[in-house]
């Protein structure tokens, strides 16, 4: 019996969808001071989701005002279209919801051949199938524990069973592939994912509930710590 996979560590990555857009670069600033592992950027184009944020451009203007690695949450139809500006604005892992892709392992291939780190984001109806055959392609499969388009929606418990699954997945495989899940995560839902076996997670109106941003990273960050004990 080969001894369990030694676990990854937690990683705390705040989404900026909650931030003041009027004072973005401030809110990072403190974000980074905090001690976020990685920073989350929902990018959303009004079409693949209703809602709309911001594009590269932005990106590129927030890079210098962080430390923490930027990744972009590509919620957009024909991301492949802006791989490069995604990557020249400083981001080091893009997200990629596989039904916005005409050819998905081609997409995968060109993030990592373009110097990023290609991720799988599944919205909560679609399926682990879009991990086959994939899987040496990619650095973190996301599984959204909310339908991607706003901030602040309640967490799926429902999709616990596809964290699980996927953690059984990834733990097979002999290279280490994050698990991320993104949406509704907070202080009540985050030990229950964590058990699932996430061990990166995207916190975006639960950061901003806390006293401070350095209280939300350390508070998250334990309870999810001590529910993979
Ligand atoms: C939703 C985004 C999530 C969201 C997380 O489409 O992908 O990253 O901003 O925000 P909360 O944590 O408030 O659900
Ligand atoms: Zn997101």
């Amino acid at each position: 019996m080969s001894p369990a996979p030694a676990k990854a560590p937690v990683r705390i990555l705040p989404s900026i969808l909650t931030a003041d857009f009027g004072r973005l670069a401030e809110e990072m600033a403190a974000l980074d001071q905090a001690g976020v592992d990685r920073f989350h950027l929902d990018v959303m184009d009004g079409h693949f989701v209703p809602n709309i944020t911001f594009g590269p451009d932005v990106i590129a203007a927030l890079r210098p005002h962080a430390q923490a690695p930027f990744e972009a949450h590509l919620m957009v139809s024909r991301p492949e279209e802006l791989f490069g500006r995604y990557i020249d604005a400083g981001c080091e892992r893009l997200l990629l919801h596989p039904e916005t892709l005409q050819q998905a392992h081609h997409a995968y291939t060109a993030v990592r051949d373009l110097g990023a780190r290609p991720g799988i984001a599944l919205s909560p109806a679609t399926g682990l199938c879009h991990l086959d055959h994939v899987l040496d392609l990619v650095d973190t499969v996301c599984v959204m524990t909310v339908s991607p388009g706003f901030g602040g929606q309640s967490y799926l418990s429902a999709m616990e069973p596809k964290i699980a699954e996927a953690r059984r997945r990834l733990d097979a495989l002999d290279r280490h592939v994050e698990l991320e899940v993104d949406g509704g995560i907070g202080p009540e839902t985050i030990a229950a994912a964590a058990k699932a076996g996430a061990d990166v997670f995207v916190c975006g109106s639960a950061m901003w509930k806390y006293p401070s941003f350095a209280d939300g990273v350390t508070d998250l960050r334990a309870r999810a710590e001590s529910a993979r004990r």
